[in-house]
């Protein structure tokens, strides 16, 4: 650990595990049955989804980045914040760029970092310290109910990027956009990437890749609940698929059940029954129009104030007041 990063645990192993418990029962009774994403983020999943990023077929990161790459100078400018706070915030390596434009304007106090995936986010809040002079305090927890346990300190640009935003249907964007409103004082903004909405066929590439990566890191959900909450699923007997839900315009990973069987999660007393064919949702990945977060953030009290885009207009960037 740089000695300039300091760690903080928000979710013990017993609250992860209720949390999951309640998560996995929930998903796996209901109908379709479906997985919720946090879930995906153990250590191997960590690792895939940073092979992902690198992928040919995954624009996502590449446009976020060549964004943050042209604009963060104008982005930490408009925002006139001193302590970066990530959230969601993985390998953070993007995050460098906005960290080095704060450097630049001589406006870097500190940053906070907060994931729920604990190895990877030690090893990004080190980086971090080492690279840069200041404090980095990372936070193992849940962004969908820790956001108000965050250090006030400063005044603070909140960056939620990678498209983890499209991760969630519109009343749970609600429900987020409010939790950060809370969290959040007046001077403080918020900066959120997005995806946006393009060629179907551009998009099944991006969640389907030709080396199988995402296809591992979807499977790779059931392994995390063989270890966790002590179930019996068989990746072999699922398969990997994307579809693109043309109304609600998101892209829908599933995992296809091969054959009829039965799975059993013993710490839940759990059976579930499974038909052929069958498909468990595991991920939405929402795609945007460029008017749909300003209104969504304004029913949540917050203001749009700024927009940016790569120059092939994959990918957005939206700073929020
Ligand atoms: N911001 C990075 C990583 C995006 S992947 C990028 O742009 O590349 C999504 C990240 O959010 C993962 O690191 C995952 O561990 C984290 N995450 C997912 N759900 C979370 C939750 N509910 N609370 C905290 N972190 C979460
Ligand atoms: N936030 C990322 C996205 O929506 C997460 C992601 C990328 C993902 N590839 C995935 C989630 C494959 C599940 C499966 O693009």
């Amino acid at each position: 650990m740089g000695q300039n990063a300091t760690v903080e645990v928000l979710v013990t192993p017993s609250g992860r595990r209720l949390a999951m418990e309640d998560d996995i029962r929930s998903g796996l009774t209901s109908n379709p049955k479906s997985i919720p994403p946090v879930w995906f983020y153990d250590e191997v999943g960590s690792r895939l989804f940073d092979e992902i990023t690198r992928l040919p077929e995954y624009y996502l990161t590449r446009a976020e980045r060549a964004i943050l790459a042209e604009r963060s100078a104008e982005i930490v400018d408009q925002a006139g914040a001193d302590t970066l706070v990530e959230i969601g915030s993985g390998t953070s390596e993007k995050t460098r760029l906005l960290l080095d434009a704060m450097a630049a304007s001589g406006n870097l106090r500190a940053v906070t970092l907060l994931d729920i995936s604990e190895e990877v986010l030690r090893e990004a809040a080190s980086e971090l310290g080492e690279r840069y002079d200041v404090e980095v305090h990372a936070v193992v927890g849940d962004f969908r109910s820790h956001l108000t346990k965050l250090p006030a300190a400063g005044r603070q640009l909140w960056a939620f990027l990678g498209s983890t935003i499209g991760n969630f249907t519109p009343p749970e964007r609600g429900l987020l956009f409010t939790e950060f409103r809370n969290a959040m004082r007046p001077e403080d903004r918020l900066l959120i990437g997005a995806d946006l909405d393009k060629d179907p066929a551009r998009l099944l590439a991006a969640y389907d890749d030709a080396q199988g990566v995402t296809a591992a890191f979807n499977l790779n959900v059931l392994s995390v609940l063989n270890h966790a909450l002590n179930a019996n699923f068989d990746p072999s007997r699922f398969e990997h698929k994307a579809v693109w839900n043309t109304e609600e315009r998101w892209i829908e990973m599933r995992l296809r059940s091969l054959e009829a069987h039965r799975v059993e999660v013993s710490a839940l007393d759990l059976v579930v029954d499974l038909e052929e064919g069958e498909e468990l949702l595991t991920e939405i990945s929402a795609k945007f129009d460029r008017r749909l977060l300003p209104g969504e953030l304004a029913a949540a009290g917050l203001t749009a104030s700024g927009s940016w885009t790569d120059p092939d207009g994959d990918f957005l960037l939206t700073l929020a007041r």
